[in-house]
């Protein structure tokens, strides 16, 4: 695992974390460990984190990462929308914080070799683990259905066009790389797109990616198992990197502030600084919600 992921807005989780000595947090997204270092690192002797992650290969570098916290850290490969579950399992109740840094890390971008970036000649596949890949929906799924992931979870303004080519093209050769995808979405926008800041592909490969992996489904599931394992006073922690996953932290929040389980500690969501996204790009779109449990 040589790709260094840098943890987005972490002075920021820190502060609103807190972690103490002797309390128990869960990361459901622990990734290359970024977050949770400074939380081990806070919680000693006796507090216990639980790491999750879909990853497989994530987990097993952190085995070696963090083999000095091992009293304190309980590592698990799953998917956080059986957060509860795996809570119960392994005696994580009544926790002081749940956090969730959301999405993909860079490993997935460098080192995974299954066709996240654009950037990158790979096999479309894009999947954390199991399930459809990115080449079976491209080259499986009808026109209407592929024009709906790529405008519902990409928010896509060319979705039917693009579908449209993915169709003509694929008849002609199935669509089995990153550039193959790439070189059919430039052929299905206008030139103008083309030359914007923001990659053309960039919302091609968001869609496919949410898709794939059930993103939003898993996050509309696990939001309120992270509150049933929350003390009073324990806080839930989130940092999103689309406006749809924002959305559904956003309304998730309300509606359990309404309803008096929660109290909402951002009222906007917190960004990063212009200095973080400098140093670190892929901040760029990251926005932090949190609230406490009553
Ligand atoms: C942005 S990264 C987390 C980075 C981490 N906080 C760090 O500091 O290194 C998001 C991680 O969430 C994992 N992930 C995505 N969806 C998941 C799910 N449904 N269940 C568990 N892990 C998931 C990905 O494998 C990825 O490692």
């Amino acid at each position: 695992m040589e790709s260094v992921h840098i943890p987005v807005l972490q002075n920021e989780v820190a502060k609103f974390l807190d972690p103490k000595p002797n309390n128990d947090y869960v990361d459901c997204t622990i990734g290359e460990g970024g977050h949770a270092q400074a939380i081990l690192e806070k919680i000693l002797p006796n507090g216990k984190l639980l790491g999750i992650d879909l990853t497989e290969e994530l987990i097993e570098a952190l085995k070696l990462k963090f083999k000095d916290f091992k009293q304190n850290l309980v590592l698990v490969c799953d998917n956080f929308s059986n957060l509860k579950e795996i809570a119960e399992k392994h005696g994580f109740r009544n926790v002081s914080g749940v956090l969730f840094d959301l999405g993909l890390s860079s490993w997935h971008l460098e080192k995974s070799g299954k066709g996240f970036s654009f950037m990158r000649e790979e096999p479309l596949d894009m999947r954390y683990e199991g399930g459809v890949s990115a080449e079976e929906i491209v080259n499986g799924c009808s026109e209407e259905e592929i024009a709906r992931i790529l405008k519902e979870f990409g928010e896509e303004r060319f979705a039917r066009r693009i579908a449209k080519t993915i169709v003509e093209k694929r008849r002609v050769k199935p669509i089995k790389t990153t550039f193959q995808l790439v070189d059919v979405v430039r052929s299905a926008v206008p030139l103008w797109y083309q030359k914007r800041r923001i990659h053309f592909a960039t919302k091609t490969f968001q869609a496919l990616r949410i898709a794939v992996n059930g993103e939003l489904e898993n996050l509309k599931e696990t939001l309120p198992q992270a509150v049933d394992i929350l003390k009073t006073g324990g806080k839930i922690v989130v940092i999103s990197f689309h406006s749809l996953e924002d959305r559904i932290v956003k309304n998730f929040f309300r509606e359990n502030s309404k309803n008096g389980k929660l109290k909402i500690l951002t009222k906007k969501p917190v960004v990063p600084t212009i200095e973080e996204v400098r140093v670190n790009p892929r901040a760029r779109s990251a926005k932090l919600r949190v609230a406490v449990k009553i």
